[in-house]
């Protein structure tokens, strides 16, 4: 039997959908079962705990062959200290390890976690790893994944709007740009069939690397736009438009970080483009199947 923790979000329900369908017992964890009804429909069992209890945690990966253990959500836009919410989790999770003897987790991280710190939320990642790994008679496999193609999805309404997408990532720095359903999909099949021993990291860079310039063109294909640009913008028109938005000062501050590693290279990938390493959904097939569609659905320009 299989955890999957997460298992109401992106990664965690393409793992549990996965594993079901390759026949495999599977509990999968959220906060409400509610939203785990269509795993359950599937035949998997609904378990709610939160993820910042360690007790409740703890009972729900007793007797598991493996878990899959994500720091969800993705992030919190509101939140006033997101690190402190990361390292709770990770504290949270961690301590459920320890204490219901499970010996194989899959863990969730991401592109540069190799670094302590200067990487925004992915800091807390860093310390998600380095945590977890220290609890002894574990086989731990790291799963770092590249820049997720969901990201884009948060400029469906510019790109209609301005025919434009905008980020402050320098637009010909090559992204390794995954779908989190191939990053579910390769936590589940490593939690069934992987052979990894003690500590290890695993990059997940999708199909190819692909820069913002690119993929604002694969959006304008997708959509059949005459006129889709991609715009660099600078790091303090990008803070100044999230708080624009409501998100936190904190988190503000976090996601430029990200900009300023990524565009300084200090954040990137480090393991060979290769099969293991690579994910089968190009970026072209993400456009079009999920994307485009919600593009058109999107409140006319
Ligand atoms: N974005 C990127 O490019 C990128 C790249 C690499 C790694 N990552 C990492 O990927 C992870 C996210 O994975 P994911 O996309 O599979 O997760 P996700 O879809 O963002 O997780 C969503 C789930 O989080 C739960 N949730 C929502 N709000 C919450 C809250 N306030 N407190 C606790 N739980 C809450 C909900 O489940 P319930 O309501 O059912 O509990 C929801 O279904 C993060 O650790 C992120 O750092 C991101």
């Amino acid at each position: 039997m299989f955890v999957i923790t997460g298992a109401s979000g992106r990664t965690g329900r393409a793992a549990a959908v996965r594993l079901l369908a390759a026949g495999y017992r599977v509990r999968a964890v959220g906060r409400s079962a509610q939203r785990l009804a269509d795993l359950a429909a599937r035949g998997a069992e609904v378990w709610e705990a939160d993820p910042t209890d360690p007790a409740a945690l703890t009972d729900a990966f007793r007797g598991a062959d493996g878990i899959y253990a994500v720091i969800q959500p993705n992030y919190i836009p509101d939140h006033p200290d997101f690190r402190a919410f990361q390292d709770q989790v990770a504290a949270s999770l961690t301590k459920a390890v320890t204490e219901s003897s499970v010996t194989r987790v899959v863990g969730l991280s991401s592109w540069g976690a190799r670094h302590p710190k200067g990487t925004g939320p992915v800091m807390g990642l860093h310390r998600f790893e380095q945590r977890l790994s220290t609890v002894p008679g574990v086989d731990t496999l790291w799963l770092r994944a590249g820049y997720f193609m969901e990201n884009l999805l948060d400029h469906i309404d510019t790109a209609k709007a301005h025919h434009r997408i905008s980020a402050p990532f320098d637009p010909d720095i090559p992204l390794p740009f995954v779908t989190t359903g191939d990053i579910g999909v390769r936590a589940a099949e490593e939690l069934a069939t992987g052979t990894w021993h003690g500590t290890e990291v695993l990059e997940l860079q999708g199909e190819r690397d692909v820069s913002m310039r690119e993929a604002a063109g694969v959006i304008a294909n997708a959509v059949h736009a005459d006129v889709l640009t991609y715009q660099q913008t600078s790091l303090d028109d990008f803070h100044a438009e999230l708080r624009s938005k409501g998100v936190s000062v904190n988190v503000a501050d976090m996601m430029v970080e990200v900009g300023e590693a990524v565009n300084s290279r200090y954040m990137r990938t480090e393991q060979p483009r290769t099969a293991r390493t690579s994910t089968p959904t190009s970026i072209e097939r993400f456009m079009e199947e999920e994307f485009a569609p919600r593009y058109r659905a999107a409140r006319p320009d």
